[in-house]
């Protein structure tokens, strides 16, 4: 416990967590977003995939729980991140000195509360069926869970379809720059390969936009359906 309230504590061990539980979280939403595209190679590949995903209910609840555990500790050392950097900044106001407030930083904040309610709107949606009941009797030919039919009804809304185009802009932003200021924080970035780094990072948040939007897209424009 005395180790955990010292990482907090301590500057660098906030942004450590931060760095760390970023980088699990990167790491899922490639991988979701690798799964989903299955969604191009019809419904009996994407129905297997989610079912073979839910076999094991030990390691779909260990992967929630990981995830659970990776987005609370993110969100509580932004949070405190935060009000270390604010009490600074009054801090050198106090000081009379040139507050070094970035554009970059205030949309991580933003776009990082969007996101969240996007993933509170999401699990609502698709994994607890609250938004539209139907969904969790919907069956295959096979009898499984019909997680292609659940998609293309899903995205057939427009205005959920948006939503979701919106959230992934968002989601490409914030890992654009997260990305870049995680290797920062994990002391891998350099002078020599800041550049480098920095364009990787927004090229990944560019794949994921694609990646990701292409489904609502797809179901909108009737290529899946
Ligand atoms: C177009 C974009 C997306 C699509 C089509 C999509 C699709 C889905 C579907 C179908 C499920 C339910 C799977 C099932 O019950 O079998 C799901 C669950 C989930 N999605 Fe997404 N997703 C998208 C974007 C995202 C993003 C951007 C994130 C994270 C930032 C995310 C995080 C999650 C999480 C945490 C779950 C719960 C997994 C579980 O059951 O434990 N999704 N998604």
């Amino acid at each position: 416990m005395k180790f955990v309230v010292a990482v907090f504590q301590s500057s660098l061990g906030k942004k450590y967590v931060m760095a760390v539980t970023g980088l699990v979280l990167v790491l899922f939403v490639i991988g979701h977003m690798l799964g989903n595209l299955q969604v191009f190679l019809g419904r009996e590949k994407l129905n297997q995939y989610a079912a073979v995903l839910k076999a094991s209910p030990e390691l779909l609840w260990g992967v929630r729980g990981a995830l659970l555990v990776a987005v609370g500790l993110h969100l509580l050392s932004a949070a405190l991140l935060l009000r270390q950097n604010s009490d600074a900044r009054i801090a050198e106001n106090e000081r009379r000195e040139p507050v070094d407030s970035t554009l970059a930083s205030r949309t991580m904040i933003a776009s990082g509360i969007i996101l969240f309610t996007f993933i509170v709107f999401h699990l609502l949606h698709y994994t607890a069926h609250q938004i539209d009941p139907s969904y969790a009797e919907m069956r295959d030919a096979a009898g499984r869970h019909d997680v292609y039919g659940m998609v293309v009804r899903g995205f057939s809304n427009p205005v959920v379809s948006g939503f979701y185009i919106f959230s992934m802009a968002l989601l490409c932003m914030h890992i654009s720059h997260g990305a870049s200021a995680m290797l920062q924080s994990l002391g891998l970035r350099t002078e020599r390969n800041r550049t480098w780094i920095e364009n990787a990072a927004r090229t990944l948040g560019l794949v994921l936009f694609i990646g990701y939007t292409s489904i609502p897209v797809a179901v909108l424009m009737k290529w899946v359906q």
